[in-house]
């Protein structure tokens, strides 16, 4: 999978695209990620990407001519499964909308900021809108990186046990049971007896009790 970023601070990602899962998809070949930074595509001698919005208002709007030259210079070396806006009113992010976006080949990501966009560039150049949450962050590329994130730990070979994606919480509609580790007992704070037993048939179905318990109990609204 490729994936472009369009962004006024490319800055921002390059270390947390070089860490961990982020890096090693990377390193395998399975992911590659580009920045692009859209002051690069301004029409004016002072490289800004902004303007007042028509009708007054606070707040500077992001104008269409950068964003379309951009996409389109990035339209000339690929194909876009999904073009994708980043923006608080956008559909939510789920786990199932990532493990969708993790079969695409090649996506594009358009970080906002300030008001948002000019409304023509969401009307014709975006083909999905996605928000990270019922909360205003100052730009898109949090968002895009946490979209980013949970779409690339998805595809099949970037983690190194495959099955840990799949027991992720929101999987199978459940969050992740407890965990723990050495040492089994801290403080006298005990680990369940049951994970020390070697019973892999109890320990699955103690993880599932555990993962449906603590859904109905804390995220009700999935189950
Ligand atoms: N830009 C600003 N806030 C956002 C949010 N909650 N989700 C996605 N993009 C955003």
């Amino acid at each position: 999978m490729h994936i472009d970023i369009i962004t006024l601070f490319p800055d921002l990602f390059t270390n947390i695209f070089s860490h961990s899962i982020l890096k090693r998809s990377q390193n395998k070949g399975i992911v590659s990620v580009e920045f692009h930074d859209l002051r690069a595509y301004s029409t004016n001698h002072y490289k800004s990407v902004d303007d007042y919005a028509y009708g007054g208002g606070a707040g500077m709007v992001m104008q269409i001519e950068p964003i379309a030259n951009c996409i389109a210079d990035l339209k000339k070396k690929r194909e876009y499964d999904e073009i994708i806006y980043t923006a608080p009113d956008g559909e939510m992010l789920t786990q199932s909308i990532s493990n969708e976006l993790s079969l695409k080949n090649n996506i594009c990501i358009l970080c906002g900021h300030y008001k948002g966009v000019d409304e023509r560039v969401r009307e014709h150049l975006i083909t999905r809108e996605i928000s990270i949450g019922n909360y205003v962050l100052s730009g898109g590329e949090l968002a895009a990186a946490v979209i980013s994130d949970s779409i690339i730990r998805v595809i099949p070979g970037v983690l190194n046990d495959e099955t840990s994606a799949l027991t992720d919480s929101f999987q199978n509609n459940l969050v992740s049971p407890p965990v723990y580790s050495r040492p089994a007992i801290y403080n006298g704070w005990e680990v369940p007896q049951v994970l020390l037993s070697g019973n892999q048939k109890l320990i699955d179905n103690w993880n599932l009790e555990q993962s449906f318990e603590r859904t109905k109990q804390r995220r009700p609204e999935l189950l």
